[in-house]
C-alpha cells in the first residue's frame, strides 16, 4: 500500500485540537481510499520555546524535510509577544518557511452556499465568490536586506529578483490555467521601482499562457475592488506584504476565517495549514472550529500526493456537515440546526466519508 509520511506541527492554542481532528478525516479517508499515512510530532512556535528555549528547533527542520508534507495547527500567543524579535514565535515560523524554500503560498477564498449570511457584505455580491490568492512568501519586504531598527531610523527593503518573480508567476499561471484562466497581478507600479520590474515579469511570462486573461492592479484599487465586487477575481498573484493583507481581506469577504484552509508550496517541503491563528483566548475549551485545518489537510492529499478523490471526498463531507446544519460555535448564529464542538465537528465529517 502506497503510504506518506506527514511532519505534524501542532503549535499553541487551538493549534493540538484542530490538528487532532484532520488527523482523524486523514485517517478516515485513508482507509477508503486506498493509502496510508504515517504521522511524526514535531514542535515549533511557543511549546518549542518553553520547552527547547528556541521557536524553530533544528530538529524539526530535519524532521519536516525528511517528510512528505506538513501538517500545521498555528502558532504563537500573549505569554511569548514580549520576548526579543529572533525569539519570537513569528520568527521561528518565518525561518521554518524559508528553511522549506515554500515560495508559493496559495490562500483560496471560497464561499459555501449554507454560510453566505456570515459574511458582512451583502449575498448578492458574495454568492459565487471563488478567489485563489496567490502569495510570494519567502522574499519581498518580509526578508529583504538590509533591515534595521537603531531606535532613531529603522527601515527594510523590498526587494525582488527577476528569478524569483518569474517562479511565482509561474505558479499563479499554472493555477489559473486549472480554474477560470483569469489572472490579476497586484502590485504599486505607480511608485515602486519592485513593482515595475514585477509587472514586467507576470507581462513575460503571460506570453507562454497565451489562454490565461493577465490584468493588473495596484494594491490599494484591489484592497478597494476585493470589497466592492469579489466575483471579479479568479486567481490573484502580489507580493510577500501585500499578499498578507490582501488574503486577510479576502478571508472576511466570505466571512469565514475558520473555514480556510492554505498550501505553501515550492522546492522541498510543503505546508499545508488554516489561514487563521492560534487564538489562545478559546484553546482547550472545545469550540475552535476544526473545519480550516481539515480543509489543509485536504490540499495536502490533492496537491502534494495527487490522491485527487480523497481530497474531494473531504470537500463532500465538510460540504454535507455544514448542509446537515451542524456548527461550531463561531458560526452558530448562521442556520444552526445544532451546535457541536471541536471533535464532534472533526467526527461527523470522518463519518460522511465513510460511504
Ligand atoms: C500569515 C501571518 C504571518 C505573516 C505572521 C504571523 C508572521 O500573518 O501567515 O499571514 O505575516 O506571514
Ligand atoms: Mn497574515
Amino acid at each position: 500500500m502506497k503510504t506518506y509520511n506527514i511532519s505534524v506541527i501542532k503549535g499553541d492554542g487551538i493549534g493540538p485540537e484542530i490538528v487532532d481532528e484532520a488527523i482523524k478525516v486523514l485517517d478516515a479517508v485513508s482507509y477508503n481510499c486506498g493509502f496510508s499515512l504515517e504521522y511524526k510530532e514535531y514542535l515549533m512556535g511557543g511549546i518549542a520555546i518553553d520547552m527547547t528555549g528556541v521557536p524553530l528547533p533544528d530538529e524539526t527542520v530535519q524532521g519536516v524535510l525528511n517528510s512528505d508534507a506538513c501538517l500545521f495547527g498555528a502558532i504563537g500567543g500573549e505569554k511569548w509577544d514580549t520576548l526579543p524579535r529572533e525569539l519570537r514565535p513569528e520568527t521561528g515560523l518565518l525561518k521554518f518557511r524559508e528553511a522549506m524554500g515554500v515560495y508559493a503560498n496559495l490562500r483560496p477564498a471560497i464561499i459555501y452556499d449554507e454560510l453566505v449570511n456570515a459574511s458582512t457584505l451583502k449575498p448578492e455580491v458574495i454568492e459565487g465568490v471563488d478567489i485563489m490568492v496567490v502569495r510570494e512568501l519567502i522574499g519581498g519586504i518580509y526578508f529583504g536586506q538590509p533591515r534595521a531598527n537603531d531606535g532613531f531610523k529603522a527601515y527594510n527593503t523590498m526587494v525582488y529578483t527577476k528569478p524569483e518573480i518569474e517562479r511565482i508567476g509561474k505558479t499563479a499561471f499554472e493555477l489559473a490555467m486549472k480554474r477560470d484562466k483569469r489572472l490579476c497581478s497586484v502590485d504599486k507600479a505607480n511608485v515602486l521601482e519592485v513593482s515595475q520590474l514585477w509587472r514586467d515579469t507576470m507581462e513575460e511570462i503571460a506570453k507562454d499562457y497565451p489562454e490565461v486573461k493577465l490584468s493588473h492592479m495596484y494594491v490599494d484599487n484591489a484592497a478597494m475592488q476585493l470589497v466592492r465586487n469579489p466575483k471579479q477575481f479568479d486567481v490573484i498573484v502580489t507580493g510577500n506584504i501585500f499578499g498578507d493583507i490582501l488574503s486577510d481581506t479576502a478571508s472576511m469577504v466570505v466571512g469565514s476565517i475558520g473555514l480556510l484552509p492554505s498550501a505553501s508550496t515550492g522546492d522541498k517541503t510543503a505546508i499545508y495549514e488554516p489561514i487563521h491563528g492560534s487564538a489562545p483566548d478559546i484553546a482547550g475549551q472545545g469550540i475552535a472550529n476544526p473545519i480550516a485545518t481539515i480543509e489543509s489537510a485536504g490540499m495536502m492529499l490533492r496537491y502534494s500526493f495527487g490522491e485527487i478523490e480523497a481530497a474531494d471526498l473531504i470537500d463532500g463531507a465538510i460540504k454535507k456537515a455544514l448542509k446537515d446544519g451542524f456548527r461550531t460555535k463561531d458560526l452558530a448564529a448562521y442556520d444552526a440546526k445544532e451546535v457541536v464542538t471541536t471533535s464532534e465537528m472533526g467526527d461527523i465529517i470522518a463519518n460522511n466519508l465513510r460511504k
